[in-house]
């Protein structure tokens, strides 16, 4: 059973409500375009949720929210938990994101916490790995990512594995136009699932979704798909036009 594509558009701190919806709805016209193996999330800003998820009700797209805090409740000024992103009708959420882990200083027990929040409310985490380029460049990278996957995934059952996806995105290709090497994607890709299936076992590793994200555009995305192990990618920038994301998404051909 071929795994389905996730091409996902995270649109960080960009878009009002009315441009979200706007985007939404043409997307939604744009749908029946689009290859049928490929499943299309939009994760816009918390306030743009909502709306985004009525222009798309009953449509083959689905949202995402960029973050969550891991606590269910209580004094935490600012914060928006899983339920709260569950309510406004998210499907999937971003966790561990690097400009999370980079910018806000979110350390790899913070996302182990929100991956178990978003877990807990029935949300499909969007599991965010990646290096940065000073550990590419002294060969750190594997044990980066697979320090990340263990520390994510320490209290997690096999259950919670099958529930998630994982979005490998070296920290020095994010919003920089250097795109990894397709070749290094895959392998990191490999290392991924690897990890995995030590893990959890064959099934879990097999039906795995893994994205690649980090400078993904219309002219790239068809030579990062073209390989069985990138199984969706994960846009920022190209993601805020609507033609080049179709363009990304049309880029899809498996079937
Ligand atoms: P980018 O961002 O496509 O602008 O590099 C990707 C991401 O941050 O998910």
């Amino acid at each position: 059973m071929p795994r389905a594509r996730l091409i996902a558009a995270n649109w960080k701190m960009h878009k009002s409500i009315s441009e979200a919806v706007a985007y939404a709805q043409e997307m939604r016209t744009a749908l029946p375009t689009l290859p049928a193996s490929c499943d299309i999330v939009l994760i816009p800003s918390f306030f743009a949720v909502r709306p985004a998820v009525e222009a798309l009700a009953g449509a083959r797209a689905w949202v995402g929210a960029q973050d969550l805090h891991w606590e269910a409740s209580g004094a935490f000024t600012g914060e928006v938990s899983a339920a709260m992103v569950k309510d406004a009708g998210a499907m999937y959420v971003l966790v561990g994101h690097s400009e999370r882990r980079h910018g806000f200083a979110e350390t790899d027990p913070i996302v182990a916490k929100k991956l178990g929040a978003a877990l807990g409310a029935g949300l499909t985490p969007i599991l965010c790995v990646g290096e940065t380029l000073s550990e590419r460049e002294s060969g750190l990278e594997d044990h980066v990512v697979e320090r990340q996957l263990a520390v994510a995934f320490g209290d997690k059952s096999a259950e919670d594995a099958r529930s998630t996806v994982i979005a490998y995105e070296p920290v020095w290709a994010i919003g920089t136009g250097h795109t990894a090497k397709v070749s290094d994607a895959v392998t990191m890709h490999r290392t991924i699932r690897k990890w995995v299936q030590e893990r959890f076992g064959s099934p879990i590793a097999k039906a795995l979704r893994i994205q690649y994200g980090g400078s993904v555009n219309p002219s790239n995305a068809a030579d990062l798909l073209a390989s069985d192990e990138v199984d969706g990618l994960l846009v920022g920038g190209a993601s805020l036009d609507l033609a080049s994301f179709l363009g990304i998404a049309r880029a899809v051909v498996r079937s």
